[in-house]
This record gives structure tokens, C-alpha cells and sequence, in this order.
């Protein structure tokens, strides 16, 4: 390093020529009070006081002064970015003051307002329904299962002893996933889980499923894209018919209370037989209705009895697809709508109130567990 330069000047020094010295000071000064914001103020305490900033330049020279000018040079400009570091201190705390006064003005909560205006939700009534029907079974010893909404074709239909041209294939009631070649569907039942429970359990089988199940169906009154059935399933040694009667008398008397007749009417599904379609007395009006002179029932418009649901004895060749001995077991399965249950046990008359999420209707039915 040379040593200092005896002639060096400072006031030969351009950048520590006193009125530079004072420029730089008052354009920093300047630009620090014109900083409208913390964001403004850290670029100018960069531009103003950082290591590249004119000052901090100039501060640099002093060094090379001869040292006599070193004293008065150094004064001169460690005065000006003390001003300069006060001036940015103050200006810091009157933003921070700022922006403080602008966030309790803008957040501040008005603990005034009513807290009640925002109803409380409830559990949605097709869900407790659903638990209430799986309950049923669940308190005889059955165990609950669950699967897929996107339901590969072969457990939807082929496992079930749907011919490939089976009309419920076509499009008019089954959501195909991507392609209709990519074998995947919108499962339309819970059917298929009696498929996938007797291929994955040991047996016997004793299972419910309730879930979400899909057809294009336009949602109406009484008809939804999305609905929601609950599927039973048994197979055993030596399962016959009065099982299922008894198992649907049972599920009667749990939602519905004691004393209501069922009967069966003959019908067909491609993974039962024989199959039936099962009604239940009108818990209303318990058959008056349809009596000579009776009081119109709107529950069971005045024919008596309610339809529940299909079911039948598992078609053997159900049980051959899942690789059950047909000689040797045998069993029954029913499948029920959640909806059209939550729609006549509680008098709902319009699907739209169970798919529209109005708060009112859950709250409707939210204390039942
Ligand atoms: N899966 C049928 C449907 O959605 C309902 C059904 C009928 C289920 C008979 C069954 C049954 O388990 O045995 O229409």
C-alpha cells in the first residue's frame, strides 16, 4: 500500500468537496423524507446509506488523504451520514407508525356484530340416515364395507350376471369413466360390493355398504345423478329365503318401529334369483288408506304399503364368479335407496332439499344421531 499522498486536497477531491459532501446529504435526506412506504425506505436506505452509496464512496477516499486533511474530511462526511442514518431511523419509526395505525384501522374486528348469523351446520341427513339403516345390521353382528365410486365395469356388471348387452349398460344410466373402453364406470349400485367382499373375505359373509352411487338420471323431484344406496349381503351354509325375510322384517321394526308387515313381490335382477322387490305396511297410516272409505295417506298415497328396495338369494352364478362353492353355500342380498327412506320416514318430498346444502333442512334433521 503507498503511503498517503501529502499533497492529496481534499477540497481537490471532488465527491468530499464540501458543497458535494452537502448534495449528497440533502438529496439523501431528501429522498428518505419521500419514502411513502417501508418498502420506498429500505430501497433509499440502500441507495442512500449502503456500501455503493455516494457517501459511503466518498468515505472511502478519506484514506488516501494526506493526514491532516483526514481530520476535517472525516468530520464533514461522518456528519452528513450520521444525518443521513438518524434521518432513516426516524423515518423507519414514522412508517412503522403508520402502517401499525393502518392494520388496527383495517383488521380491526367489530366485536359488536352479531355472532349468530352464521347458522351452525349439522351432519347431513342422507349420512345419519345411512348409519341409522347400516345400524341395524351392525347390532345383528354384520360387519360394515367399503369400495370404490369409479368401479371397474367387471364388478359393476359382468360379475353380476349383467349380459354384455344388458340396457343398463348403455349410456342412459351409467357414467363411463374417460372412454367407454377404458372399463371403468361411476359404480350405478352398491352391488358390486358383494363382489368384492366375497372375493376378499373369509367366509360366511355377513356385510353392509352404504355410499354414493351414480346414473345419468337429470336431477328432479325424485331422481339425482348422485344417490345413495345401502347394499346387504350374506352367504352361508344353509342360508335360505325366511333369512331374508327376517333380516328385512328386522331392518323394519329398527327404522320403523314394531308390528309393520312386509311382503316380497316377485321381480328380476340379473344377480339374484329368484328375486323380489320387498314393500313394507305404510308405518302411517298402516293400510287404512287403501282401505274401502279410508283417510287419504300422502306417505303411501293411499296405496298401503311402501316399496323398499330389490333383493333376492344370490344367483349361484355370482358366487361361481367368486370362486364360492354354490353346493355348499348359498345366500341373500338386498339393496335399499338411502334417499327414498330419508324421504318418506321424514315426509321429504323434493330431492332438490337433500342435494341443494341448504343449512335449514340439515339443521332439520341434524339432532338425530
Ligand atoms: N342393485 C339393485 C339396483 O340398484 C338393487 C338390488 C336388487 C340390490 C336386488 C340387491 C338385490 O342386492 O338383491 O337397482
Amino acid at each position: 500500500m503507498s503511503a498517503p499522498n501529502k499533497s492529496y486536497d481534499p477540497v481537490e477531491v471532488t465527491s468530499l468537496h464540501p458543497d458535494e459532501v452537502a448534495r449528497m446529504r440533502a438529496e439523501a435526506l431528501a429522498a428518505i423524507e419521500a419514502a411513502s412506504s417501508l418498502d420506498e425506505l429500505k430501497q433509499t436506505r440502500l441507495a442512500h446509506a449502503g456500501d455503493r452509496s455516494p457517501l459511503a464512496l466518498a468515505n472511502r477516499e478519506i484514506g488516501a488523504l494526506p493526514p491532516h486533511a483526514k481530520a476535517e474530511a472525516g468530520k464533514r462526511v461522518g456528519g452528513a451520514r450520521r444525518d443521513v442514518s438518524e434521518a432513516l431511523k426516524r423515518r423507519q419509526a414514522e412508517l412503522e407508525d403508520e402502517r401499525d395505525q393502518r392494520v388496527l384501522v383495517e383488521e380491526a374486528v367489530d366485536v359488536t356484530l352479531p355472532w349468530d348469523r352464521v347458522q351452525r351446520g349439522a351432519r347431513h341427513p342422507v349420512t345419519t340416515t345411512a348409519e341409522r339403516m347400516t345400524d341395524v345390521f351392525v347390532s345383528m353382528g354384520f360387519e360394515i364395507v367399503e369400495g370404490p365410486e369409479v368401479e371397474a365395469e367387471w364388478f359393476n356388471f359382468d360379475a353380476l350376471n349383467f349380459p354384455p348387452a344388458h340396457p343398463a349398460r348403455e349410456m342412459q344410466d351409467t357414467f363411463f369413466v374417460e372412454s367407454e373402453e377404458s372399463g371403468l364406470v361411476l359404480r350405478t349400485h352398491t352391488s358390486p360390493m358383494q363382489v368384492r367382499a366375497l372375493l376378499t373375505r373369509e367366509l360366511p359373509v355377513y356385510v353392509v355398504c352404504a355410499g354414493k352411487t351414480f346414473r345419468t338420471d337429470e336431477l328432479d323431484a325424485t331422481h339425482s345423478p348422485v344417490f345413495h344406496q345401502m347394499e346387504g349381503l350374506v352367504v352361508d351354509e344353509g342360508i335360505t329365503m325366511a333369512d331374508l325375510r327376517g333380516a328385512i322384517d328386522a331392518f323394519v321394526v329398527g327404522m320403523f318401529g314394531e308390528g309393520l308387515r312386509t311382503r316380497f313381490r316377485p321381480y328380476f335382477f340379473p344377480f339374484t334369483e329368484p328375486s323380489g322387490e320387498v314393500d313394507m305396511e305404510c308405518f302411517v297410516c298402516r293400510g287404512a288408506s287403501a282401505e274401502p272409505g279410508g283417510e287419504p295417506c300422502r306417505t303411501c298415497r293411499s296405496e298401503g304399503w311402501i316399496e323398499l328396495g330389490g333383493c333376492g338369494m344370490v344367483n349361484p352364478r355370482v358366487l361361481i364368479a367368486c370362486g364360492v362353492d354354490p353346493e355348499r353355500y348359498s345366500g341373500w342380498a338386498f339393496g335399499l335407496g338411502v334417499e327414498r327412506t330419508l324421504m318418506f320416514r321424514h315426509g321429504v318430498e323434493d330431492m332438490h332439499d337433500m342435494v341443494e346444502g341448504d343449512v335449514r333442512f340439515t339443521r332439520a334433521f341434524g339432532m338425530e344421531i
